[in-house]
């Protein structure tokens, strides 16, 4: 059965179209109840409109705290069918009572190789740095920003003299090859977990560890 998505965007929404994409492709088994937004100007509310998925935009600047709008998140979502979170460029803390009403369902995605470079400026936290590999990491998502149980990651080599723009450009195209397929093995039943380490079930599916310049681990499936 289809695996229920709402995916929260603040942004551009390049992860989400990526998702649709894949879903379009016949190779992602997700059901897309709702994008929704915190943001009026959000480029991932047309993304979604234009292929005819529900929308919503709530603007967090409309609620009194952090505690009543998450409230109207859950009541969103709940209504739309949606059992499971997608972060999709999300930049706002979840409250307890939102990860507590998708409890273990809650998934994101972060421009760097958690636990490196958490936090908002991760791609260009990692440059500032002078990291040889950057990347990025999908997780489940709990209490602690950017900190619950990895499920892929991708390292991106950092070329040298590369400007910080050119670096997150090559880590958001790993992000869209891994942010799917993180899904797919969701929406399969094939991640579980053993304290916070993430265990991926075997299938006899055609494995790519490399894509383009990059490792990814697990490896990606055929068609990701
Ligand atoms: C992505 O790079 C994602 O990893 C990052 O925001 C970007 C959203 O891009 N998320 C975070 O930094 C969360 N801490 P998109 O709107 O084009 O998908």
């Amino acid at each position: 059965m289809a695996l229920k998505i709402a995916v929260l965007a603040s942004g551009n929404g390049s992860n989400l179209q990526a998702i649709l994409d894949k879903h379009a492709a016949g190779v992602l088994d997700v059901d897309i109840r709702l994008v929704l937004c915190n943001k009026r100007n959000a480029y991932a509310l047309e993304r979604a409109e234009a292929v005819g998925v529900p929308t919503l935009c709530l603007p967090h600047t409309d609620y009194p705290d952090r505690e009543s709008f998450d409230q109207a998140m859950i009541k969103a979502i709940q209504e739309s069918g949606a059992d499971t979170i997608v972060l999709a460029g999300y930049m706002r803390l979840l409250t307890s009572a939102f990860l507590q009403a998708f409890a273990g369902k809650v998934i994101n995605i972060h421009p760097a190789i958690l636990p490196a470079f958490a936090g908002v400026r991760g791609a260009a936290d990692a440059h500032e740095y002078g990291v040889k590999l950057a990347g990025c990491t999908v997780h489940f998502v709990d209490e602690i920003m950017d900190h619950g149980p990895v499920i892929i990651q991708a390292a991106v080599p950092v070329n040298p003299e590369e400007d910080v723009e050119t670096l997150k450009q090559r880590i958001h195209s790993a992000e869209h090859r891994v942010y799917p397929q993180a899904l797919q093995w969701l929406a399969e039943n094939r991640l579980s977990l053993e304290g916070r380490v993430v265990r991926l079930a075997s299938s006899d599916k055609p494995k790519l560890a490399a894509a383009g310049n990059c490792l990814v681990w697990p490896p990606l499936e055929e068609g990701f």
